[in-house]
């Protein structure tokens, strides 16, 4: 079996489920269900013996050590995280907390179950660290992009929190041997996603008559990748990727941020008309985020040309794909929006807002 965390979140959740859909090895599934984990994005395997949740902190060494003992797994997929780049700048003591003791942590079990380990399990096993392309900074318009080589650059305390979890797998690789493998991967959007996030968010608002915040001019760019495409990645590099490297994962679909949300409103206008006018009246500019990264683009030739993986989405397909998900789970929509949520919005929108009347 595998153990996974992190798989109550966003793309924890989308990985265990296709995971389970194409074969039948079980998954442990270690989640403190933070704000962002939601067990009822595995509500289908309520009934499935093949996943075992088990709701904990991975900070927590002696419930990870036992997880290992009892289950012996051989790999660890790594998503647990503090995963929001705004909730970062408000609260940032949380993402080193869990992205970097978190990881440390889990490395530290590792190591010590995998060296008792019997050869032929030792070289089998892996640890897959689930990591982003924001660690290598901001890229200007002409600048190529990012490379596995490209050099870290992080500059929010998620992507430095993120930064620092990467180079201790790396080190655990090359101080202790251990079989890790690390993937970095562009803005992922589709089913499950939290409304917290830009896509999420503004198809969440449009449909509530709500306005739709961009931040700043909008013209950042971002670089789109349907959220089954990078499982599908993962999968490929925990059975085939070369042990102690690094590859990143992206959809050669460079978007500014108001090109995103103009395509969003206008799958709405199409699938769910407003009485009067278009879903972009709602668009609003507000201010923007401090220090936000201009541009991130991944170059994914490396995966591409070791493992054959390539996306089976495009942005056009996947964007649609989500917006229609979000219309017909709704109810999904409405269980994730808890008190805290409400409370999150007042702290990070009308501070805004304010902002933006003063500006
Ligand atoms: P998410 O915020 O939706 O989910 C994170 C999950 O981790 C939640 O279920 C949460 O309960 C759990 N968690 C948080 N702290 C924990 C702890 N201490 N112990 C156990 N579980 C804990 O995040 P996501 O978008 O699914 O991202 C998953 C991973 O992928 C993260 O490592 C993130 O950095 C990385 N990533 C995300 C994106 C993206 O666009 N969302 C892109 C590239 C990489
Ligand atoms: P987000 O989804 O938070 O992902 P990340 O910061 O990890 O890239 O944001 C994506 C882009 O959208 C980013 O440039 C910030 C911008 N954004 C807005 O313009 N408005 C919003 O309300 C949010 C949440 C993000």
């Amino acid at each position: 079996m595998i153990l996974v965390t992190g798989g109550a979140g966003f793309i924890g959740s989308n990985f265990i489920l296709d995971w389970l859909a194409q074969c039948d090895e079980p998954v442990i599934n270690l989640d403190k269900l933070t704000y962002a984990g939601n067990k009822s994005n595995f509500a289908a395997l309520a009934e499935d013996s093949r996943h075992i949740f088990v709701h904990g902190d991975i900070c927590d060494l002696a419930l990870v050590n036992q997880l290992l003992a009892t289950y012996k797994p051989r790999a660890i997929v790594h998503f647990a995280a503090e995963s929001h780049v705004d909730r970062s700048i408000h609260s940032p003591g949380e993402f080193i907390t869990t992205n970097i003791n978190g990881t440390f942590t889990l490395l530290d079990a590792a190591r010590t179950y995998w060296s008792a380990l019997s050869d032929e399990s030792k070289a089998a096993f892996r640890f897959l660290h689930v990591s982003t392309d924001e660690v290598y900074g901001s890229l200007s318009p002409d600048d190529a992009p990012f490379t596995e080589t490209t050099p870290y650059s992080p500059n929010s305390p998620y992507s430095a929190s993120k930064a620092a979890a990467d180079h201790l797998v790396r080190a655990y690789y090359h101080t202790y041997g251990l079989p890790t493998l690390t993937t970095n991967c562009s803005n992922n959007y589709g089913p499950y996603h939290f409304p917290e996030k830009l896509i999420p968010l503004a198809i969440a608002n449009a449909r509530a008559g709500k306005t739709i915040p961009v931040y700043g001019d909008g013209q950042q760019v971002r670089d789109w990748l349907y959220v089954g495409d990078h499982c599908a990645a993962i999968r490929c590099v925990l059975q085939g990727g070369r042990l102690g490297e690094t590859y990143n994962i992206g959809g050669w679909n460079e978007k500014a941020n108001l090109e995103v949300v103009h395509t969003l409103c206008d799958i709405l206008d199409q699938l769910a008309p407003k009485e009067s006018g278009s879903y972009r009246d709602q668009i609003t500019f507000v201010a923007d985020r401090p220090g936000h990264d201009r541009r991130y683009a991944i170059d994914a030739r490396k995966l591409a040309h070791e493992l054959g993986w390539k996306p089976a989405e495009t942005f056009e397909t996947g964007i649609r794909k989500t917006v229609e998900w979000y219309m017909t789970h709704q109810d999904w929509v409405r269980n994730v929006q808890s008190g805290d949520y409400f409370k999150w919005l007042d702290k990070n929108y009308v501070q805004r807002a304010d902002q933006q009347e003063v500006a």
